[in-house]
């Protein structure tokens, strides 16, 4: 889900703390329940260590490079969340999230054309994020920023994430089924979950929203370049009218909860 703003020219890295790391300090990194991932929003120093991350998960026409990077960071500071290993400070998860609208997001044909930012993205108060790219090593990791992000999300008034998933088994399944439409696919379940283990995972994650199939939507070989935008829901932002007014410290003790509410 790669190639964020590469027909813009991408902002100087940010070179002093952004206005929530400055508000947050105290409060903007967080170790995991096992202590063994540091969770906190990006800054263009973690630069080196994401393109590690990139590199392990994305082919050469799907991942980010250095300027991409950097461009997404400076757009949405506040929307760019690592996890890292305290021991090596090594990238193990990243998330990538933008300001969106819903009647944009869906009518968008492709994901550069999703993640690409938009006049206006900044001042874009719908409560709809866009999730322009999510890498990780480390399932833990994943979880991880999920749990770090969601209690800002509430503060924040964001209660609707859109995803564009690819469909890694569409390609090998059409190929032992030729009469099955991608359709078909895209929408069968087993036992209650997406065939497809990426709309699984995600379906796991509260992404349960199937909102539009795209053809050629973003290049991925075993989807057949087919992307599927998914919709969640932030756990418990129905009562977002009392989460913006709870502190965030309290929110976060409430994390836990969150997965429970998914
Ligand atoms: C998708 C991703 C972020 C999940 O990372 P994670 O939370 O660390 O979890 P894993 O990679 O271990 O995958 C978890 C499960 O989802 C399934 N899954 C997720 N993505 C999958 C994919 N592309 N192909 C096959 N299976 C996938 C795995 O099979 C695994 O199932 P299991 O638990 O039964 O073994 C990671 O695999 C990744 O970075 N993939 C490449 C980039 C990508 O596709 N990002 C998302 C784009 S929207």
């Amino acid at each position: 889900m790669q190639a964020f703003l590469k027909n813009s020219t991408p902002k100087a890295p940010a070179a002093a703390p952004n206005h929530w790391e400055q508000r947050y300090d105290a409060q903007n990194s967080d170790k995991s329940g096992e202590g063994e991932v540091c969770v906190r929003f990006l800054s263009c120093a973690d630069i080196p260590s994401l393109l590690e991350l990139e590199q392990k998960k994305w082919t050469d026409d799907q991942r980010a490079d250095a300027a991409m990077l950097a461009s997404r960071i400076a757009a949405f500071p506040d929307l760019s969340v690592g996890a890292f290993c305290p021991r090596t400070g090594s990238a193990q998860a990243s998330l990538f999230m933008k300001p969106t609208r819903h009647d944009h997001i869906r009518q968008y044909p492709t994901w550069a054309d999703c993640a690409r930012k938009q006049h206006g993205d900044e001042s874009t108060r719908t409560g709809a994020l866009f999730g322009i790219s999510l890498s990780s090593v480390d399932p833990k990791a994943a979880n991880a920023i999920f749990e770090f992000f969601w209690p800002y999300a509430l503060k924040h008034g964001w209660s609707d994430v859109y995803l564009g998933s690819p469909v890694p088994g569409l390609r090998g399944w059409l190929s032992k089924n030729p009469d099955i439409s991608v359709v078909q696919y895209v929408r069968s379940k087993r036992q209650g979950l997406p065939l497809d283990p990426q709309l699984r995972y995600y379906f796991k994650k509260g992404f349960r929203k199937i909102v539009a199939i795209r053809d050629n939507y973003f290049p991925h070989e075993p989807s057949l370049d087919v992307g599927v935008l998914i919709l969640g829901k932030v756990p418990l932002s129905g009562l977002s009218f009392i989460w913006k007014r709870v502190p965030l410290p309290w929110l976060q003790r409430m994390k836990k909860l969150f997965f429970l509410c998914l």
